[in-house]
């Protein structure tokens, strides 16, 4: 995870710009992937970040759109802010609403994208399938859906992190996380839903000082709503692995991009 709540930074200045710094090359990279995208309609599904939203809306140019869907209404509530300060150069909307409940008519699309969405993605009463093919159905037909997601495919202290966000998450609201896993699961998923299906997996792009912020950060809110057994359970693996980041810093692990065409 790359954005967190602190209560003061826990950077200096120039660490901050060089955390900011290598999150727009990530970014960029991703993005990078989807080649042209001038004047036409994306679908940002499952994300809010300003970051890639600007970043969507200048390749896509003011003959085009941009359109982000995100579950979380908070962050939606968030990325509308700080997109008052951003750099857009195409009509852009931002929506909260559910992936398993498109809030949008079939074929409203050329591409719909997401990036990190399936690993956040809980998959206990519906299917990560599912997902896609909803993805897919507001895709124009002949149009492309594309997603970035990490892999587990080299060891990295991050998938050891979100391992831990998603046990606890399972215990406190009974979700059911997709969760980080190997690069064939997704594109057998893309293969299963999409026709044309083509992917890359890119190295881990460390993001420098995040070991830092993660390392800051206070307990999760969610420990007080467990018994206190519990809580102290997963209070011993939170600082047991913010020992270790400590020690070795925070490893990423690898992207696996992959698209696909709406056959249909
Ligand atoms: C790791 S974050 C994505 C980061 C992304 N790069 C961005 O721009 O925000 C995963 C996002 O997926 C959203 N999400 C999870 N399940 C969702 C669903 N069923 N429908 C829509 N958004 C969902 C979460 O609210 C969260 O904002």
């Amino acid at each position: 995870m790359t954005e967190r709540s602190y209560r003061e930074d826990p950077l200096t200045p120039g660490e901050r710009e060089e955390f900011e710094t290598d999150l727009i090359s990530l970014c960029d990279r991703e993005l990078d992937l989807l080649g042209d995208l001038r004047g036409i309609d994306v679908l940002y599904a499952g994300g809010s970040s300003p970051l890639w939203i600007e970043g969507l809306s200048q390749r896509v140019g003011e003959d085009g759109s941009v359109t982000a869907l995100d579950l979380d209404e908070e962050r939606v509530e968030a990325a509308r802010e700080g997109l008052e300060e951003a750099d857009l150069a195409s009509p852009t909307r931002l929506v909260a609403g559910d992936v398993f409940g498109m809030p949008f008519p079939s074929g409203t699309f050329d591409l719909v994208y997401s990036a990190g969405l399936f690993h956040e993605l809980d998959v206990g009463q519906r299917t990560a399938r599912e997902a896609l093919a909803a993805l897919c159905s507001v895709t124009r037909s002949g149009g492309r859906v594309a997603t970035s997601d990490f892999v587990d495919s080299q060891p990295a202290v991050q998938i050891e992190d979100e391992r831990l966000q998603a046990d606890l998450a399972r215990e406190v609201s009974g979700g059911e996380p997709y969760g980080i896993g190997p690069a064939e699961r997704l594109v057998g998923l893309h293969e299963a839903v999409l026709a044309g299906v083509r992917w890359r997996l890119s190295p881990p792009l460390p993001v420098r000082h995040l070991d830092k912020l993660v390392v800051a950060e206070g307990e999760p809110e969610e420990l007080s709503s467990l018994p206190s057994g519990l809580a102290e359970v997963f209070r011993e693996r939170l600082y047991t692995l913010r020992e270790r980041i400590r020690r070795e810093g925070y490893s990423r692990p690898a992207t696996l991009y992959v698209e696909g065409v709406r056959g249909d």
